[in-house]
């Protein structure tokens, strides 16, 4: 038994968790009109998105390396890495959307009769989208990595 281990494992997936709904969320949200105060929820949600995901990472090194396997186990999988990569990946297609969902909502703020263009908003669908696909595989190479595949 090991109480650090199961710390560990319960809040990474709790926060794996929170991480999917807010995806989730932020996926309808955007298939939706857009008045001011929509804008305004998908700039908070998107927010904790970033939190979430540090916490994601945090946590994650921690089990890498206070973990039951030990960090061995991990390092020389490529299913590991491949983990890694997808959620990269996942974080790097989320920049724009985070760049527009911040100007969007200033811009309803600042004038009421905002719109939210059309090509923006198509291209956000878009990205948040592919995060979305790209977010599934991750527990995929989990799982995988988990029972010793991937060396
Ligand atoms: C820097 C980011 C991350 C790191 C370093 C990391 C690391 C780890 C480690 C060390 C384990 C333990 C595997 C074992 O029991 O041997 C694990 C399990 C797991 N991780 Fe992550 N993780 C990260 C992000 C994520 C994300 C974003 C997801 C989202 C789906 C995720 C989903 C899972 C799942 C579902 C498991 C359980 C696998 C199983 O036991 O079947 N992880 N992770």
């Amino acid at each position: 038994m090991d109480t650090t281990d199961l710390v560990l494992a319960i809040v990474h997936h709790l926060l794996v968790f929170s991480l999917a709904g807010i995806l989730g969320a932020e996926f309808v949200l955007i298939r939706g009109n857009l008045p001011a105060a929509t804008l305004k929820r998908l700039a908070g949600i998107d927010r904790h998105y970033g939190i979430i995901a540090t916490l994601i990472i945090i946590v994650g090194i921690g089990r890498v390396f206070y973990g039951l396997k030990g960090w061995e186990f991990y390092v020389y999988n490529w299913m590991f890495w491949a983990k890694m990569a997808a959620f990269a990946i996942v974080g790097l297609l989320s920049i724009i959307p985070t760049i527009r969902f911040i100007s969007w909502n200033r811009q309803a703020a600042a004038s009421p009769g905002f719109q939210v263009p059309a090509a923006e908003l198509a291209s956000v669908r878009g990205y948040v989208r592919a995060e979305a696909f790209i977010f599934l595989l991750i527990p995929v190479f989990a799982a995988a990595m988990a029972r010793g595949y991937g060396y």
